[in-house]
């Protein structure tokens, strides 16, 4: 779609800009300016923005007709006024747009002057803009990759959206739509507040009698910080008056603010400072990482597909991530006991990260991580503050689960949420226990998240047989049993990951451990320690497999965790004939570790005993791969609890393996796979990091190119997984959009 002719009303440097984009992208028949100053008119020709310009809209207004458009790019309280001449002197069939900052009041005057917001009008708001005005600073790219809002309402016809839309694709803009009011509350915070900061300080700081030299010694942190208070005066004199309600509520929540860091600087309150500063810098960096160069704060996760070349060997010393497990342990307890605890080797990646953040909301100060090292102010058992909002803990069903236990017996009431994959699982398993606790938890609908927790309840100790093997229930309970009166006891119909009963010993809470029941008192303390998190067995599984299945390769995997209740994986590949090897035996922080020497060898399909299932529970993608190039038929049992992880691993596992033309048959409880030649195709991981990793290893023996769906999940577990890869000799592209 194209525009016949475009009447920009204002000509500064948005409507300028706008002009300039849609010329170069050759979009408009026409491009005609209005503007009042003659100086603006002259210069819209001269830079050859316009093809013809006039004063008022009614020079041109019966003209215009169907395929024209007019864009209205005028300080916000102007607009009215431009809408009044639209209404009573241009055709119906016009499609008309504005660019104002605030879109209510442009709305409301919209209703004063048509009665009701016409079909033809779409309100909307370009987030892009610069310090310099005017037509002269007009600049093609002002709007490449940045966000285009429209607030269409009702009664605005779809076909008018449709076209101011690719008006605005046309510059390279982002189009999306909300409505008037989240529009006005968003900017209000996001764009309209920092304005007046910027503005204030420096008008504090010019007119300062004291401070006469500011600007002269004005170091790199006031240019930066004051950049916007060179923006349009009128502009946002204007944005000020219209957005008023909205500002002032924005304006107040940062007076608070600003109070308290005051009363914290007087009172040398060194913890209160940190924690605000260490707060914002991981709020401030996730933004920038997150969002690039994109104006609107709003989190936006890319699609990233995974494209790997068939074929290879791999081989070398690797080190593969922090363990997860150990990475969100070390946070929880470290931030509930007292003094420091210093972390090393915890893993970066979005779920222990989600944690870590989390603990940050509720007042803890937790420097880093700084390549893997992180250092918990612990603030003791009964030290945590009320977050400020929900606690958002992404993919991640271990922080959700055990946190659901630490928290139930606060005094402050919390909500935990999470990504669409976590809002899926179930977390009956953790509230049924919590409230035979005392705890006054509820999950949302189907048992599921999110997760409300009261403040305030009693916990009392129960005896709790787990109904499903689960370390993260079992933690969950363990971990609530801190805050309730006298003994909690938990048993476990199967061995599972005894991360959680190891680490509290090692912050020196006694927990009793007999055959298959965990007891731990309530009341006591923790204190502070230090804690060395090994790699990860759960991400060295995906070059075990890769090694195991691929002729000639040998790796080294580097300071891995062997705990007995995580080797599962490793007895189930020696069983299917892998040659797995531990060298460098060594026990870090009551962890064991070992370095992994993996060589290929010839793999045959077992029946996996039941026993092993929940000791490599997250294992089982990696070891359908292995099954796939097995000779023979692998069967798994008793492993129903894949159909409730980040995604339902026997299903999407079944239909990746069936479009690799593997034999691979989804039960109720597990799969039969029967070791078959792997082609090429397209699997959709189904935003599961494992199964993503899984398929990635898959490609060593597939006749054909994989490409792996919807991997950005990666990044949960394993951080730089493509390049560890590509390391080990894996081709793989990793294409993000
Ligand atoms: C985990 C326990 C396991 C595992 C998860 C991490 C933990 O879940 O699948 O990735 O850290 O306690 P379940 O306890 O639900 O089996």
């Amino acid at each position: 779609m194209s525009i016949n002719k475009l009447v920009i009303v204002g000509f500064g440097l948005i409507g300028a800009s706008l002009a300039a984009g849609l010329r170069r992208a050759h979009y408009c028949r026409e491009i005609i300016a209005i503007a009042r100053s003659e100086n603006t008119l002259e210069k819209a020709l001269e830079l050859g923005l316009a093809d013809r310009a006039f004063h008022a809209l009614s020079d041109i207004a019966q003209e215009l007709d169907d395929g024209d458009v007019i864009c209205i790019s005028v300080p916000t309280l102007s607009t009215k006024a431009v809408l009044e001449d639209v209404a009573s002197q241009v055709s119906d069939k016009v499609v008309v747009t504005d660019c104002a900052s605030v879109k209510g009041s442009v709305r409301d005057a919209a209703r004063d002057v048509f009665g009701e917001i016409p079909k033809q009008l779409v309100l909307g708001h370009p987030i892009a803009g610069s310090e310099q005005s005017g037509v002269t600073a007009a600049n093609p790219d002002l709007y490449q990759q940045h966000r285009v809002i429209l607030t269409p309402v009702e009664s605005t016809a779809a076909e008018s959206v449709e076209c101011i839309k690719c008006m605005w694709q046309a510059v390279g803009a982002e189009v999306l739509t909300m409505s008037v009011e989240e529009h006005d509350e968003v900017l209000a915070a996001t764009s309209h507040l920092p304005h007046v900061i910027a503005y204030s300080l420096v008008d504090t700081l010019a007119h300062d009698s004291e401070n006469e030299n500011i600007f002269r010694y004005a170091a790199g942190g006031f240019k930066d910080f004051t950049r916007i208070a060179s923006s349009d005066p009128t502009m946002w004199h204007d944005i000020m008056l219209s957005n008023k309600d909205s500002v002032l509520s924005a304006l107040s929540l940062f007076e608070n603010n600003l109070k308290q860091l005051r009363i914290a600087i007087e009172n040398e309150d060194s913890d209160y400072l940190l924690g605000v500063f260490t707060r914002s810098k991981a709020a401030r960096d996730h933004f920038v990482s997150r969002l690039g160069k994109k104006a609107l704060m709003k989190h936006q996760s890319n699609d990233v597909t995974y494209v790997v070349q068939p074929g290879g060997r791999v081989s070398g010393e690797l080190r593969v991530p922090g363990d997860k497990s150990i990475s969100h342990r070390s946070i929880m307890l470290g931030s509930i006991a007292d003094g420091i605890t210093e972390v090393s080797g915890f893993l970066e990646g979005e779920d222990a990260l989600a944690t870590l953040q989390a603990f940050r909301d509720m007042g803890v100060v937790i420097e880093g991580p700084n390549d893997g090292n992180v250092k918990v102010h612990g603030v003791g058992l009964h030290g945590l503050q009320a977050p400020p909002g929900p606690l958002y803990l992404g993919n991640s069903g271990t922080s959700m689960r055990l946190l659901a236990g630490l928290l139930a017996g606060q005094s402050f009431d919390v909500v935990l949420t999470g990504d669409e994959s976590l809002s899926k699982r179930p977390m009956t398993r953790v509230s049924n226990p919590l409230s035979q606790m005392g705890a006054n938890i509820s999950t949302a609908d189907k048992g599921c998240p999110p997760i409300t927790i009261t403040g305030g309840a009693k916990l009392k100790a129960i005896d709790y047989s787990l109904p499903m093997a689960s370390a993260q229930v079992k933690s969950s309970v363990l971990l609530a049993g801190l805050y309730a009166d006298g003994e909690t006891s938990v048993t476990e119909p199967a061995v599972t990951r005894d991360h959680t009963e190891r680490m509290l010993r090692g912050f020196g809470y006694d927990v009793i451990t007999e055959g298959d029941t965990m007891r731990l008192v309530g009341g006591g303390t923790l204190k502070g320690t230090a804690i060395e998190v090994p790699a990860d067995i759960s991400s060295a599984t995906f070059f075990m497999v890769a090694a195991a299945i691929s002729p000639g390769s040998e790796v080294i995997l580097k300071h891995v965790g062997i705990n007995p209740t995580r080797i599962g994986v490793i007895n189930i590949l020696r069983l299917m004939g892998a040659d797995i090897g531990f060298l460098n035996k060594t026990e870090v922080g009551g962890e064991p570790v070992a370095d992994l020497r993996v060589r290929y060898a010839p793999l045959i399909g077992i029946d996996i005993p039941k026993e092993l299932v929940p000791l490599a529970i997250d294992e089982f993608p990696a070891i359908f791969v292995a099954a796939a190039c097995a000779q023979g038929v692998t069967r798994l049992t008793g492993a129903e609890e894949l159909r409730v992880k980040e995604s339902d691993r026997i299903q999407v596992m079944a239909d990746g393996l069936q479009a690799l033309g593997v034999k691979a048959t989804a039960t109720p409880d597990g799969m039969v796979i029967e070791g078959s030649e792997i082609t090429g195709g397209e699997v959709d991981s189904h935003g599961d990091h494992r199964i993503a990793m899984s398929f990635t290893v898959a490609a060593l023996r597939s006749s054909g190119p994989i490409t792996i769906k919807d991997c950005a999940n990666v990044a949960t577990s394993f951080p730089d997984f493509s390049s560890l890869a590509t390391k080990a000799g894996i081709s793989i592209e990793e294409i993000t959009s």
